[in-house]
């Protein structure tokens, strides 16, 4: 049986029709789809490949600022849809240094990732964009609140004909049923939500390739204490430098903050309460297992007035 959708109840299956028909009239020749992996790209996608069928490219880049063997996995998951990997982590860096600012980097990471889907576009001879964005990201953007990359942070020139955006009016959970209904794999359906932006939120300040293996290797650890929680989403993030002891040597290391938080759709979201023993394990883990980890810190901020993600 399907979930009842938090907000509307849906008809997913009239839903999934819908989009097809929609990405069937809307689009001319070939089509690229910018496929992160994450619940809302892998629905979009998987309605793209049913409107289109060979006419469908499926683009996964990797930013350089994904999860640990996020790439590999994704890699494997989507082969058989025809999925192009691109490997970009140089570019990303580069046109990221010494930026600090945060919609500065949502915009250059939303710029970066659109030059890169023109290129492949012109490649394959695509004209059209298909994007998995949904209702919250139009609104956090349209609100001034977050520039959502790929929203708020998208370029003005585009090289497309057209973007088209199936699930522009669902909400997460309404998404989420519509993957369950398409047979997408559990991992991906009921998978946290992950910025496009990636790690280049959860690291305060300028990047750098070191803060990114420390926040990838932090992250990694978090996912795997708290997965079974169920929490909306536990991530770590690199917040800044502060004084510690590591053996018998004063050190200046990184101050890395873990973060877990219960939401129905993002728009606020409250602190999860994690049992005391996790978080002593999260912490010993992260300051033991990554040589350069001075602190660890729990933030303990619902939303507002803290957003989810740092940055
Ligand atoms: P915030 O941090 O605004 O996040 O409370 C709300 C939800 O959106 C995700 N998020 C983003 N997603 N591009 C995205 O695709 C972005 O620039 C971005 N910023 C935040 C965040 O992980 C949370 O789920």
């Amino acid at each position: 049986m399907l979930d009842v959708g938090l907000f509307v109840s849906m008809d997913v299956q009239r839903f999934i029709d819908e989009a097809v028909e929609e990405i069937r009239r809307e689009v001319q020749g070939k089509a690229i789809i910018g496929l992160s992996g994450g619940v809302d790209s892998s629905a979009a996608a998987v309605l793209a490949h049913r409107a289109l069928g060979d006419r469908l490219v499926p683009v996964y880049v990797d930013s350089g600022l994904m999860r640990q063997f996020e790439s590999e996995r994704i890699e494997q998951l989507f082969r058989h849809f025809g999925l192009v990997r691109v490997n970009a982590g140089d570019r990303f860096l580069s046109a990221l240094s010494g930026v600090t600012d945060p919609e500065a980097k949502r915009k250059i990471v939303g710029e970066t990732f659109i030059r890169v889907f023109e290129e492949e576009a012109a490649r394959v001879g695509a004209d059209f964009l298909i994007q998995g964005t949904i209702y919250p990201d139009r609104i956090e953007s349209e609100g001034g609140i977050k520039a959502h990359h790929n929203v708020g942070g998208l370029p003005l020139r585009m090289e497309f004909k057209g973007i088209v955006e199936p699930m522009r009016d669902l909400y997460k959970d309404e998404v989420r049923q519509v993957a369950r209904a398409l047979d997408l794999p559990v991992e991906i359906s009921e998978r946290m939500p992950y910025p496009g932006p990636g790690l280049a939120v959860r690291i305060v300040g300028e990047i750098t390739k070191e803060k990114l293996d420390v926040v990838r290797t932090a992250n990694a650890i978090v996912e795997e204490e708290v997965g079974s929680y169920q929490p909306w989403q536990a991530f770590a993030a690199v917040v800044g430098k502060g004084t510690g002891v590591k053996g018998d040597n004063r050190i200046y290391g990184w101050i890395v903050a873990v973060r877990s938080v219960t939401s129905r759709d993002a728009m606020t979201a409250d602190v999860m309460e994690l049992p005391w023993p996790v978080l002593r394990k999260i912490s010993s883990r992260i300051s033991g297992e990554i040589p350069g980890v001075a602190r660890v810190v729990y933030d303990i901020t619902p939303k507002p007035p803290g957003t989810i993600e740092f940055e």
